[in-house]
C-alpha cells in the first residue's frame, strides 16, 4: 500500500482532544459500558421550530443555489441589525462575513492575515482549535495564562507582559470554552486599556457563547467597550450554540472592510458560500423570536449550580462558578500524586481523566488539551439526571483516591 502524502503543516498540528474523548466514550458505550459523556460542546436540545420552518420554506422556494460567497444580503442585514440591537455596534453589510461555522470565520481571518513569524496571542485555558489554526497558517501561538484563583480571567498585567512586537492577533473568548468565564464591562475595560497601547495587535473576539450567561450577567463585547479598538477588531459570533444549530454550520463576523474582503477572497477559492438553506434559517434565528433563550439560560444555570456544588464537595477539586457557556473547569491539583482505586497513579490531569473514564465511566476532557492544568473540562449540556449521576461518580472516584 502506498502511504498517503503528509504536508509539513499537517505534521505540525494535533488532532482535537475533545473529539478524541467523545470518540473513546462512544467506543466504551458500544462495548456495553454505561458511559456518561461530558465531553461534547453542543446544547442537548433541538433547533427551534421557527428556524426549522424557515429552512423548509427556503428549500420549497428553491433557495438551493450558490449564493454570494460570504453570505446572502438578507443574512448580512440581519447580522448588522443584531450587532446594533444587542451590542450597540454599527456595521455596514460590507463589513460582514458569513462562513460555514464559527471555526471557518477564524480560519479565514487567519489565512487572510498571517505570515510566518507572526504571533497569535491566546489566553489560557483556550479553545483547542485556536493554536492549531494559527500553526496551520505558519504563525506561532503564544500564551497568556489565567489562573483558577482569578476564575480563569486574564489579568491586564499578564496580557501586557505577553504582547510582543510580533503579536498580530489576540484571540479573546468570553464566555470561554473551556472555563465558562465571562468578562464584566469593567474587566473588559482593563483589557482594552492594555490593547489601546499596542496598535499592532488586532483583536479577534469570539463571542459564540454570548447568549449563554447566567444570574443576570450583562454581556459586553470589546469593541463596544472601547470604540478606539473598533478599527482593528473582528467581532465573531454564530448561531451554533445560542440557537442549538451546531449542525447547520453558520458563523459570522463583522470588522474592517479590507479584512472582510480578504476573508471573502479566501472563501472564493476554497469553500464558496455557506449552505444556502442554513443561511435562510439563520436569518430567522436572528430576526425571529428570541423567546427560547431565557428558558434555556434558566435550565443551564440550574445544571451549572448543581455541578459546581457537587464538585466542590470533594477534597480534590476546586471549581469556580463561571458566568456563562455550558462548561465548568475544576482544578484537580490536589489529586496529583494520589492513587486511584484500581492503582493508577495520578500524575497529571490526563491520567486523572483516563482513570475516571476507566473506573467510573465518566468522560471529561483533560486540561492540558486547553493549555492550562491540572484541571479538566466538564460540559453540562446534558440532562440533569445524567449530570447528577456523573457528579456522584466523580465524587466516588475522588473519595477512593489514596495518598
Ligand atoms: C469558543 C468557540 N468558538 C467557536 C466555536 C465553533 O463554532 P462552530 O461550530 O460554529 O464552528 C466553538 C465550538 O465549539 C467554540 O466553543
Amino acid at each position: 500500500m502506498v502511504a498517503a502524502p503528509v504536508s509539513e503543516a499537517l505534521k505540525r498540528i494535533k488532532p482535537s482532544a475533545t473529539i478524541a474523548v467523545t470518540q473513546k466514550a462512544r467506543e466504551l458505550q458500544t462495548a456495553g459500558h454505561n458511559v456518561i459523556g461530558l465531553g461534547a460542546g453542543e446544547p442537548d436540545f433541538d433547533t427551534p421550530e421557527n428556524v426549522k420552518a424557515a429552512a423548509i420554506k427556503a428549500i420549497q422556494d428553491g433557495k438551493t443555489k450558490y449564493t454570494d460567497v460570504d453570505g446572502i444580503p438578507e443574512l448580512k442585514q440581519a447580522i448588522v441589525a443584531k450587532f446594533k440591537r444587542e451590542n450597540g455596534l454599527e456595521y455596514k453589510t460590507s463589513q460582514v462575513n458569513v462562513s460555514p461555522g464559527g471555526k471557518p470565520v477564524i480560519y479565514n481571518a487567519f489565512v487572510a492575515t498571517l505570515n510566518p513569524g507572526d504571533e497569535v496571542l491566546i489566553p489560557t485555558p483556550y479553545w483547542v482549535s485556536y493554536p492549531e489554526m494559527a500553526i496551520m497558517c505558519g504563525a506561532t501561538p503564544t500564551f497568556a495564562h489565567a489562573r483558577a484563583e482569578d476564575n480563569y480571567k486574564l489579568k491586564p498585567e499578564v496580557l501586557e507582559a505577553a504582547i510582543t512586537p510580533k503579536t498580530k492577533w489576540l484571540i479573546f473568548n468570553s464566555p470561554s470554552n473551556p472555563s465558562g468565564a465571562a468578562y464584566t464591562k469593567a474587566e473588559l475595560r482593563a483589557i482594552a486599556d492594555v490593547l489601546v497601547r499596542h496598535p499592532q495587535v488586532w483583536i479577534l473576539t469570539d463571542d459564540m457563547y454570548e447568549h449563554l450567561v447566567y444570574d443576570g450577567f450583562e454581556y459586553f463585547t470589546i469593541a463596544q467597550v472601547e470604540p478606539a479598538l473598533y478599527d482593528r477588531t473582528l467581532t465573531m459570533n454564530g448561531v451554533s450554540k445560542a440557537y442549538s444549530m451546531t449542525g447547520w454550520r453558520i458563523g459570522y463576523a463583522a470588522g474592517p472592510e479590507a479584512l472582510i474582503k480578504g476573508m471573502a477572497k479566501v472563501m472564493s477559492q476554497t469553500t464558496s458560500n455557506p449552505c444556502s438553506i442554513s443561511q435562510w434559517a439563520a436569518v430567522e434565528a436572528l430576526n425571529g423570536t428570541q423567546a427560547f433563550i431565557k428558558p434555556n439560560q434558566e435550565l443551564f444555570k440550574g445544571r451549572r449550580d448543581l455541578v459546581v456544588r457537587m464538585l466542590n464537595q470533594t477534597d480534590e477539586l476546586r471549581c469556580p462558578t463561571p458566568e456563562g457557556a455550558f462548561y465548568v473547569y475544576p482544578d484537580c491539583s490536589r489529586a496529583i500524586g494520589k492513587t486511584s482505586a484500581s492503582g493508577v497513579k495520578i500524575t497529571n490531569d490526563e491520567t486523572f481523566a483516563a482513570a475516571l473514564l476507566e473506573e467510573e465511566k465518566v468522560a471529561v476532557v483533560f486540561g492540558e488539551a486547553f493549555g492550562l492544568g491540572p484541571a479538566f473540562r466538564i460540559s453540562y449540556a446534558t440532562s440533569t439526571e445524567k449530570l447528577e449521576e456523573a457528579c456522584r461518580r466523580i465524587q466516588r472516584f475522588c473519595g477512593n483516591l489514596k495518598k
